[in-house]
Formats: C-alpha cells, structure tokens, sequence
C-alpha cells in the first residue's frame, strides 16, 4: 500500500533536505514541513487513521519509528548549527580533563567506634541487644539498686519527661531489660545514646554514647571480668597497653572498680570503663536466683574511647556536624 511508499520517500527527501540545511532558518522552515502542525509526517499520521484496524499495528509502528529517527536526526543538526553547542561537538571538548570528584560519605568515627568495640565483644561470644532510650525510673534506677532520694542519683544528672520518665542516664536500663526476658546464662553488650543534663564543655556533652556489658551464669568471677576487659583494651588500644583497675563505687555492682589506660602523648591515666561483680540486690529484683547466678557487667563511654584514640580533644566535636572535621576519618 501507499503508506510504505510514502514512509520511504519521505525518509528520503527528509536526508536530502537536512543536509542542504546551511542556517538555523532553513532549519526551521524544513521543521515547519516535516514535523509542523501541517508537516508531512502529520499528514502521514491522517491517512494512517483511514487505515483497516488489522493494518493500523504495523503502520503505527513504522511511523512513529520514522518521527523519532528524524526528531534525532533534526536535533543533532540542530546542536550542530547553534552557536554555543555547535563549538562544543567541533573538537574543542577536552575528553582527558579529569572529571569531577564525588565527595565520598563515610560512617561517623563514633559508628566506626561502635562497630569497632562491638566485633571486639562478639569475637569474644557476646551478643549485642539493645533497649528503650526514654524508660521508666525503675528500669533506669530503681532496680539498678538505686532508690528514690538515694545520693548515688546525684552521679547522674537527670533528664525527666515526667516524674516516673526519663531519657535514660546510661545503658545499664538495658540490663534490666534483658535479664526480666530471659533466664541466664546472660553474655550481652548493649550499645546506645544515653542523656545528662551537664554543664556542656570540652570533656562532656548532654548527650553521649555507651556500651555495656552483661554476663550472669553460675560461675563467672572477678578474674574472669579482668581478663574480659583486659582482652579489650589490648584489641582496642595494641597490646602494649598499659592499664590499671582502680576500686570504685557503683550502686548495682559490688565491689566495682574503674578501669584506666596509660596515654602516652599526654603522660597521664586516662579513666576509660566502670565495671563491677552484679550486685546481688540487682538479681534479686529481677527475680532471679541469687544464691545460683552471679554475673558481672562493665561501661564504658564511646566519646571518651574514640577521643583516646583519634587524639580529639573536644567531644563537641562529635556534634557539630562540621565537614572538615568528620573527613578526616
Ligand atoms: N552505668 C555506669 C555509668 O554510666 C557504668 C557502669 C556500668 C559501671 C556497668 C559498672 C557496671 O557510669
């Protein structure tokens, strides 16, 4: 039929005029008479409508290949033509310049911290759980055997939500968690956001980061929780680490002690962990055995691990979301 014949020629003529095209008029005009409101593959597209519905798929098909092979066809004389795109396709595009470079994301050093201690403590068999960061005073201090009006709350200062509710002081709410839903044996580090209503300076921030560590079974010891925390610090800091355990106090562990390392660039102990033989009361509020189980549990400050270890002697820092400081790590 006649519109194969048509689609040819007008393929055809399309070529020869295209290339007669000297000017962006001429390009226009041969624009105007082919794909215009009156061009010729408009017309091509009102005899295609008079066409038999079993012709209508083929022609439809070949006739919008045709407009799109000639619209690219135009386009690309037309970049040709114009004053500004046409330089660019005349050699003068310099394909060696380098490109641009991409900036590149990269975890913050207090994740890369996190993740850091928490492959430490799983090589080690303990599992990572996690908790609420707004809980109740008993979950937060009560069962931790710290009452009410006790001046053990005066270590931490509160964020309250409302009398019963707070942002949690530090993660040792976790313990709590854990030990209501499952019986032991307990080996569990829990990582996360804790909240104090501090003066806000170079060493402390009203927010911070913490991990704690958990482990009840019948048998665990002191010893055991030395070398625990030993094995850490040497994964953490080299194994020259010099590191002393001082006794401390702590309400919910007892004894308790405090762990220090030896920072060299500044001669001086460095505190970096709190740790402790669970305290029975602790135990028992949870209702567990505590004539059985005995456990141990430790934690410590991401802040004050990362700021050790990179030499960052602001933790403000950590907050301030300032490029030039995060790209560095
Ligand atoms: N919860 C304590 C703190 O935030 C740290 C700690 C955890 C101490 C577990 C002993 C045992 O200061």
């Amino acid at each position: 039929m006649s519109l194969d014949k048509s689609i040819k020629e007008i393929k055809t003529s399309f070529r020869l005029d295209l290339s007669n095209c000297k000017t962006l008029t001429d390009l226009e005009n041969l624009r105007i008479a082919y794909l215009g409101r009156k061009g010729k593959i408009t017309l091509l597209f009102d005899d295609f409508a008079k066409l038999s519905g079993s012709e209508k798929p083929k022609y439809g098909k070949a006739l919008n290949v045709l407009k799109t092979d000639l619209t690219a066809a135009f386009n690309k004389k037309s970049n040709i033509l114009s004053p500004n795109q046409g330089k660019s396709s005349d050699n003068s595009t310099d394909f060696s310049l380098p490109g641009y470079n991409l900036p590149k994301g990269s975890l913050h050093p207090l994740e890369q911290v996190t993740n850091e201690i928490k492959s430490i403590f799983q090589s080690i068999g303990f599992s990572v759980a996690y908790g609420p960061e707004i809980d109740d005073d008993y979950h937060n201090f009560e069962a931790l055997n710290v009452p009410k009006h006790h001046p053990a709350r005066d270590m931490q200062d509160t964020f309250f939500i409302d009398p019963n509710t707070v942002l949690r002081t530090h993660t040792s709410n976790v313990q709590i968690h854990l030990m209501e839903n499952q019986d032991p044996p307990i080996r569990h580090i829990c990582c996360g956001r804790v909240f104090r209503n501090e003066a806000v300076s170079y060493k402390s921030f009203c927010l911070f980061n913490q991990v704690e560590g958990l482990v009840v079974n019948e048998s665990s010891s002191f010893a055991e929780m030395k070398g625990t925390l030993e094995y850490f610090v040497q994964e953490m800091f080299g194994k020259d680490t010099k590191m002393r355990f001082r006794p401390s106090y702590f309400p919910f562990t007892e004894p308790s002690a405090e762990v220090d390392i030896w920072n060299d660039k500044l001669n001086q102990w460095m505190e970096i962990l709190g740790c402790g033989m669970v305290n029975p009361n602790v135990l028992k509020n949870v209702g567990y055995d505590n004539t059985k189980y005995q456990g141990f549990a430790f934690g410590l400050g991401i802040e004050r691990i990362a700021m050790i270890k990179y030499g960052v002697k602001d933790i403000r820092l950590f907050y301030q979301n300032d490029k030039r400081f995060l790209e560095q790590f």
